[in-house]
C-alpha cells in the first residue's frame, strides 16, 4: 500500500465512509482513525499499529450530544468538565448503557473513552463524515507517539493509505484519561488537564505514579529504540559518544527528541525527571515508562 502525506480532507472523509483508516493531526498527538460505529475499520486500526487486542481505544467526538446518541451514561460531573475543558486534550471514561460501541473498540470492558479534540481538521473530519472517530495515537504500538505528520510516516509507511498533516501538535502529549466514581476524579494517565485543574471540580485521586497500573500501560510504552534511563536528582552520566541527554524535558518536544536522537543513532538517552507537579506530572509518567521503570536516583 502507498501511504501519501497531504491536506486533501475531502480524501480523508471519503476513505474513512469506506472503512479505510487514516490518520489525522490533534492537537495532543497525531491519530489513527477509523468509523468508531464500523469493527472492521477497528480491526485495522489493530492490525495497522500491532495493538494489544487488550488495550482499548478512544473515541472522538464534536460533542456532548453525540456522546449521548452512542448509549453512553453521562453523569453531571462529566457535563461539567466537558463544558471546561472540551475541545481540549481530556479523556472521559463513561458508562455503556447499550452496544452501539463495540467490544471491537472497548476490549470487553463495560465503559468507553470519549473525547472531544480541539483540532479544527479533525473536528471538520467527523462532522463530514456523521459518525465518531475511534483513534489510538497514530505509532507502532511501543514507540512514542508521533508528534507530526513525518513521525507517522516513520512508523506507518505502507500500513495506511493517507495521513493528513497539519503540522506540529500543539500540546504534544496524549489527553488526560480519568474515570469517575460518584463525586471523585480518577486520573489513569497524566496530561495537559492537569490534577490541579481537575480539583476545581471533584476530589482528584491519582493513579500510582510509578507502578504501571492503569489500562494499557502493562504494555511497553513511549520507547525510542535507544535505551533510555530516567534520573533523579544530579547525575553523572558515564562519557560516551553515543549517549545522549534530555536536561530539560518539555511537553511539546520529548517525543520529537526521543525519535531524532534515534536518527542519530543514540545508544542511550538520559532524561532528567521533572517534579511531578502540573504538566510535569504528564512528562514524568512518560519519561518513566520509556525508561521502563528504570530511574537512577542520586
Ligand atoms: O491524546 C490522545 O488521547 C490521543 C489522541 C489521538 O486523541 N490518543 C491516544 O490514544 O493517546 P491511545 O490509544 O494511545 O491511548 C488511549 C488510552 C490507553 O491507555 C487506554 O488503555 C485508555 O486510554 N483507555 C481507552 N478506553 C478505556 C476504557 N474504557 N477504560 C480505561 N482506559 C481506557
Ligand atoms: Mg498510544
Amino acid at each position: 500500500m502507498t501511504t501519501t502525506i497531504s491536506n486533501n480532507i475531502s480524501r480523508a472523509v471519503e476513505l474513512l465512509k469506506l472503512g479505510e483508516i487514516v490518520a489525522l493531526p490533534t492537537e495532543t498527538v497525531y491519530g489513527l482513525a477509523g468509523n468508531a460505529l464500523n469493527p472492521e475499520a477497528i480491526a485495522k486500526i489493530f492490525t495497522a499499529k500491532n495493538r494489544p487486542q487488550d488495550n482499548p481505544l478512544i473515541v472522538h467526538v464534536t460533542g456532548m450530544d453525540m456522546v449521548r446518541e452512542l448509549g453512553l451514561e453521562v453523569p453531571e460531573l462529566a457535563e461539567r468538565l466537558a463544558k471546561r475543558f472540551w475541545a481540549g486534550s481530556l479523556t472521559i471514561i463513561l458508562r455503556k448503557n447499550n452496544n452501539t460501541i463495540s467490544e471491537a473498540i472497548s476490549c470487553g470492558l463495560d465503559s468507553v473513552a470519549v473525547r472531544m479534540p480541539n483540532s479544527p481538521i479533525m473536528l471538520d473530519i467527523i462532522r463530514q463524515c456523521g459518525f465518531p472517530l475511534a483513534a489510538p495515537s497514530a505509532n507502532l504500538s511501543g514507540s512514542p507517539s508521533p508528534t507530526c505528520a513525518e513521525h507517522v510516516y516513520a512508523d506507518l509507511n505502507g500500513r495506511i493509505p493517507l495521513i493528513i498533516d497539519g503540522g506540529n501538535c500543539e500540546v504534544g502529549l496524549e489527553s488526560t484519561v480519568i474515570s469517575l466514581a460518584g463525586d471523585t476524579i480518577r486520573i489513569l494517565r497524566p496530561g495537559a488537564v492537569t490534577p490541579e485543574m481537575l480539583s476545581e471540580f471533584a476530589e482528584v485521586i491519582i493513579d500510582d505514579k510509578d507502578s504501571p497500573l492503569s489500562p494499557g500501560t502493562r504494555h511497553k510504552h513511549y520507547c525510542p529504540k535507544a535505551q533510555v534511563i530516567a534520573c533523579r536528582g544530579g547525575y553523572q552520566p558515564p562519557a560516551n559518544p553515543n549517549l545522549y541527554i534530555i536536561d530539560n524535558p518539555e511537553a511539546h518536544t520529548l517525543y520529537a527528541q526521543l525519535r531524532k536522537f534515534d536518527e542519530m543513532g543514540a545508544e542511550c538517552i538520559y532524561i532528567k525527571l521533572p517534579e511531578p507537579e502540573g504538566i510535569g506530572l504528564a512528562l514524568y509518567n512518560r519519561i518513566i515508562r520509556a525508561a521502563n521503570f528504570n530511574i537512577i536516583e542520586s
